[in-house]
Formats: C-alpha cells, structure tokens, sequence
C-alpha cells in the first residue's frame, strides 16, 4: 500500500479495490489470478481500508467482497508454505483478521464462487453473509495437515453446530449456496446475475438505519457467542435501556407516531 499526493494522500492498494456509493462503502479483494489468496497483503489492506471506512461517520454499512470465480481460496499457501512455528509464533499469523469482528459499523461480507480455508473464516467475519448462487464454501486445510487458523473451528461451529461442522472441518469437502444457507452459514443467497445490486440494496437499507442502533444491535447479537444466556439478556437490557438517551430513539419513535420518516441524527 502507497499514497497518492495528488489525491489527499487517499491510500492506493495493490490487492484490493475500493469505492464508496452514498453511505456504503465497497471493499473488493483483487488478486483474481491467484483466486484471491489471502496473503499479507491483502489482510493488511482490507484492514486498513475497513478500519478507515469505520472513523467516516458518513458511511453506514461496508461490504466486503470478491471475485466472481473466488471471495477468496483461503490464506495464501505459497506464501507460508516455508514458514515455521516460531516464526508464525511470534508475529502471530492470523490474529490482526479479528479486528474486523470489532468495527462498529455493520460488516456484510458477499460471497460469489470460493470461500475456502481463510476465505469461510474471513466471510464468517461479517455480521451479514450473503452468498451468490455460485457460492461454495469450506475448510479445506486438513487436506493441507493443518487445520482452521482465523477462526474456522470456532465460528463455523457455532454457526451451523458440530456434526456439520465436523464433518466439513474432518473430510475438507466444500458445500454450495443451498447447503451452506440450509445450515446457517449464510444470511441469504441472492441470484448470481445481479448479485452485486442485490447486496448493495442490502447495504443501502442497513446504512439508512441509525448508525448508534446498527452498532448496539451487532455488538449484542455478536454478545450471544460470547456469553450466558443469563447475562447476554442482562447487557441487552441495559444497552436498549442506554439506547433512550439517543437522539435516534426520540427521533425514531416520534417519527412512528406523527406517521413521518425518521431523519437520523446517528447520536
Ligand atoms: N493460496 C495460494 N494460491 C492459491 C490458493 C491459495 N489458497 N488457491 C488458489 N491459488 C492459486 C493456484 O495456485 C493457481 O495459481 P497458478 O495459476 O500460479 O498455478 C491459481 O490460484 C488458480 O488456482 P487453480 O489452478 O488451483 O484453480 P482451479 O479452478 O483448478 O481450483 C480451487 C480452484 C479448488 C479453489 C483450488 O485452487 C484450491 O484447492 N485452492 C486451495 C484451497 C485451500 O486449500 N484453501 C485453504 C488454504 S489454508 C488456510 O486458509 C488456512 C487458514 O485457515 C487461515
């Protein structure tokens, strides 16, 4: 990653694309000849870029996508392919993907074609997944003599149970769109011709949300992995109890009642 002077020091990236339509931005992994590995590269742009789009208080939602042929084919083999265990060890591989699951903007991430290995973990980290009819997930890494590295074992298993996450964890077998919806992996599947317009009016209506309402409710749903059910209900309580000292929520209810549409003050 550069900057280019001449465009207020907006950062230039070598393996991704971004845009911005409205209050959505779009963050497209671009290294379609080698299917999108994830190498470091990628991992340090996607961050910065997802990083920056979450300080911009005009931006709603962030999409994180990839190719049509691959989202990503997983973390990058030929690049750690020599690497050993003090090594990783110590500049702890993997761990700066977790920043991701901390923006307080709504993270979608779109998966057309392969999301594999890292790709399944990386699409794992959006609060909404959608899938294209093209889709196809899985975590092949036990082909490789490892085994999930950014998350895989814990998040898929939450998210469509052990026995189906064992079973693809354990054989390395890759499931489609249907199968993948039908045990919860994905939030929906969208038709593969006009995916991209499918996720940005996805993208579009949770933008237009309130921005401090999106924030609570993916940091409580997120709270639901990571806690009892006794005290996940408790911290819900308090955060909607937090939620009437917003300018939104007097702003949202008085707009219910007068029959107008709300206007979002995101505070
Ligand atoms: N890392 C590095 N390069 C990769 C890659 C990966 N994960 N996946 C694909 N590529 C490269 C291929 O090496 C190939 O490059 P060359 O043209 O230079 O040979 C190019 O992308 C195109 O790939 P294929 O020719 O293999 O394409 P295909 O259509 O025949 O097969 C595929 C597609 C089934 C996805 C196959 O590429 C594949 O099996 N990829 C590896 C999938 C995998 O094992 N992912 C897990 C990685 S480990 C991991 O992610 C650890 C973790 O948990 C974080």
């Amino acid at each position: 990653m550069t900057t280019n002077p001449e465009a207020d020091n907006k950062p230039t990236y070598e393996a991704i694309l971004t845009s911005v339509d409205g209050d959505v931005a779009t963050i497209t992994i671009n290294r379609p000849k080698a299917l999108n590995a994830l190498n470091s590269t990628v991992m340090e742009e996607v961050i910065t870029a997802a990083e920056g789009y979450d300080r911009d208080p005009a931006i709603g939602a962030i999409v994180l996508t990839g190719g049509e042929k691959a989202f990503a084919a997983g973390a990058d083999i030929k690049q750690m392919k020599d690497e050993t265990y003090p090594e990783i060890a110590a500049k702890r591989m993997f761990l700066e993907w977790e920043r991701l699951a901390e923006l307080r903007t709504p993270l979608i991430t779109a998966v057309s074609g392969y999301a594999l290995g890292g790709g399944c973990e990386v699409a794992m980290l959006g609060d909404i997944l959608l899938a294209s009819e093209t889709a196809v997930f899985g975590q092949p890494e036990i082909n490789l003599g490892i085994i999930p590295g950014m998350g895989g074992t814990q998040r898929l298993t939450r998210a469509v149970g052990k026995y189906k996450a064992m079973d693809l964890i354990l054989t390395g077998r890759n499931m489609d769109a249907e199968e993948a919806e039908r045990s919860g992996l994905v939030s929906r599947v969208l038709p593969a011709e006009n995916f991209a317009e499918e996720v940005a009016k996805i993208a579009r209506t949770v933008a237009g949300k309130s921005q401090v309402a999106t924030a609570a409710a993916s940091a409580m749903v997120d709270a639901a992995y990571e806690t009892t059910l006794r005290q996940g209900v408790r911290t819900e309580r308090e955060t909607f109890w937090s939620l009437f000292a917003t300018q939104d929520q007097k702003e949202g209810m008085d707009a219910f009642a007068n029959k107008r549409k709300p206007e979002w003050q995101n505070r």
